[in-house]
């Protein structure tokens, strides 16, 4: 892994993940969300900050983006209990799959909880920038939610975005 120069825009995640969802855990009696390992919780959503991003074609429309920390849900005295962990995009094209750390501890386990259609990118000096992007549950990802929702159901929908700097410094490094 390169090291970063500190002139080197991150990029980032935002994600309010499902507003129906924190409502039904705001209004538990024991509800509640926590932000850890540099998420924070902000006015559109959570926002996740980018680690590293690997594998990028020279055109850039094919690699994965990992962003770092997350946020849990927890509630009924811990039976209802939802991590969303170290998000990252796999990439392809205009579509992108979601995974996510859903365990911690000594046994993590990463699950596909999402797929997406990403818009066109747009590009800054310092960043590519998705904006919008629908994410729509896989099964996986409807047992994460409690098996409530329909497969293919929406979540909120987010932007995501990588450093373009970063990326050209990944590459240079192998
Ligand atoms: C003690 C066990 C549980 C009870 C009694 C319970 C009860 C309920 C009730 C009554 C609703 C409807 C709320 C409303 O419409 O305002 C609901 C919704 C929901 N529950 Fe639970 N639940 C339980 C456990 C869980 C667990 C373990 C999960 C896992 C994440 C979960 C996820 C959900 C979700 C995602 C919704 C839909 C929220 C929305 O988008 O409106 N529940 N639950």
């Amino acid at each position: 892994m390169n090291r970063l120069e500190s002139d080197e825009a991150n990029g980032y995640l935002l994600w309010p993940v499902k507003k129906s969802f924190r409502e039904y855990i705001a209004a538990l009696e024991d509800g509640s969300e926590t932000v850890e390992g540099g998420a924070v919780s902000a006015d559109g959503g959570f926002v996740f900050a980018e680690c590293e991003s690997t594998g990028f074609t020279d055109d850039g429309s094919i690699g994965t983006i990992r962003y770092g920390g997350g946020v849990s849900f927890s509630g009924y005295g811990g039976m209802l209990s939802t991590r969303l962990f170290e998000p990252w995009f796999e990439i392809d094209g205009q579509q992108a799959r979601m995974s996510v750390q859903t365990r911690g501890g000594s046994h993590p386990a990463r699950q596909v909880i999402a797929t997406c259609e990403l818009p066109l990118p747009e590009t800054t000096t310092e960043l590519v920038v998705w904006r919008d992007a629908v994410p729509l549950l896989t099964f996986e990802g409807v047992s994460l939610f409690g098996d409530v929702y329909q497969p293919g159901s929406a979540l909120d929908c987010l932007t995501l975005s990588r450093g373009r700097r970063r990326r050209e410094t990944t590459q240079a490094d192998g």
